[in-house]
């Protein structure tokens, strides 16, 4: 995919290219992920929408190297500022996590450790990766500084003696350093100094979920992926905390794939949007493009389905994915729930066609040749 994106940058972060993902099963393998590709840009951050099912965690998790068995990655390529993450060794996608690529899970805040106070598990994250701070061990340092702290010997030179005992004492210091480097993370993601030494089951929902942002931003990773950080939140919480991961992306610079099913609260946040339907991406585009002007059928369910207090609606929507994911459709994935779909559908799986600047869209309507089929369908869709 080639267009610039709405961020400003048109600096690649992060380019998905035909990744597919199965989870084996004794009855054959669920297609999770079909042959995806998208496009990440500098500073920008991206909405991965879709119903229950079609992929979104499996391609988060792909993206970092974490899908677990039976789940395995078939094929494809991710590259992040130009390092294929599929080539990496384990130590280096140790170090490449946290660090480049970094991971909010669904339901982070409910696998926080509960005997752990939060500043452990931040430490944990930060010292995991830039090695230990002796952080616990404040007065065993103590110890070891004062027993080393010592007169200059006879002859020795005065810079060999300072800079022993600098370095004792930069030893020593490293207490503060980490606690106010952890106190910065809690002033961006708006939490009180306070929480430093308590455990998670004294935290509200929304203060759990910050320490996850929190964790997730912590090293300054290039890319950031939120999976679903807001959905075990009340309303007024989910959008304070929406906000604050925005406001974190953009304190720290960092790109955003914000994965989630609230098509309302993403239009608030993203610069584009990219609607997944059983493993595959049907649409891709700017924001306001997909709710002014969605293209592909699904598309138009799911803007369709975004409840409004003025007008009544029907609901559209009145079943998930139809098909066995281990057994797809010929053709286009969404044949069989498609009101427009005709013969050819069955055929010919529709490749991405860019309708617009920035906006594509995975369905035979918008190839050229059915132009007439296209006219007849929209106009059905005006008339009903
Ligand atoms: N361990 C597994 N074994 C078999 N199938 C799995 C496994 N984990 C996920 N799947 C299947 O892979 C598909 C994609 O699942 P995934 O969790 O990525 O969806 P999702 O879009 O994140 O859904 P949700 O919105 O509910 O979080 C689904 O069909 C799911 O049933
Ligand atoms: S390709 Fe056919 S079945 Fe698929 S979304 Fe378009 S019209 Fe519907
Ligand atoms: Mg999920």
């Amino acid at each position: 995919m080639s267009e610039q994106n709405n961020s400003g940058s048109d600096r690649v972060v992060l380019n998905v290219d035909n990744l597919r993902i199965h989870y084996a099963t004794p009855q054959g393998d669920v297609i999770a992920v079909s042959d995806i590709s998208f496009e990440l840009y500098e500073g920008e951050t991206l909405g991965l929408v879709g119903e229950s099912g079609c992929g979104k965690s499996t391609t988060a998790y792909g993206i970092l190297q974490l899908v677990q068995p039976p789940g395995y990655i078939v094929h494809g390529s991710i590259e992040v500022e130009g390092t294929e993450v599929l080539d990496l060794t384990e130590e280096e996608l140790r170090k490449f996590r946290w660090t480049r690529l970094s991971l909010i899970p669904q339901g982070a805040m409910n696998s926080l450790n509960p005997t752990m106070r939060v500043k452990n598990q931040i430490i944990d994250v930060i010292e995991s990766h830039e090695g230990k701070a002796n952080y616990e061990s404040f007065k065993e340092r103590l110890k070891v500084f004062l027993r080393k702290v010592r007169r200059p010997r006879r002859k020795e030179s005065l810079r060999k003696y300072v800079g022993e005992w600098l370095r004792n004492l930069s030893v020593l210091l490293r207490y503060e350093p980490l606690k106010e480097r952890i106190y910065d993370l809690f002033q961006q993601v708006g939490l009180p100094n306070r929480i430093f030494n308590m455990y998670p089951h004294e935290l509200s929902g929304g203060m759990k979920q910050r320490v996850c942002i929190a964790m997730g931003v912590a090293l300054h990773p290039t890319v950031v992926i939120a999976d679903e950080a807001t959905s075990a939140l009340d309303v007024v919480v989910q959008r304070i905390v929406a906000q604050t991961l925005v406001e974190v992306k953009d304190e720290i610079g960092v790109s955003l794939i914000v994965i989630g099913h609230d098509m309302g609260l993403l239009a608030q946040i993203v610069d584009r949007i990219a609607v997944m339907y059983a493993g595959k991406i049907v649409e891709i585009a700017p924001v306001e493009n997909v709710y002014a002007n969605p293209l592909h059928p699904y598309t138009q369910l799911l803007i369709d389905s975004i409840p409004s207090i003025k007008e009544r609606k029907p609901l559209k929507i009145t079943e998930g994915i139809t098909h066995d994911p281990r057994n797809p459709p010929s053709g286009c994935i969404f044949r069989l729930r498609c009101p427009f779909a005709w013969d050819h559908c069955a055929l010919e799986e529709p490749s991405q066609i860019t309708v617009e600047e920035k906006h594509e869209v995975a369905c035979h309507l918008f190839d050229e040749q059915f132009e007439e089929r296209r006219s007849n369908a929209f106009a059905a869709i005006a008339n009903s």
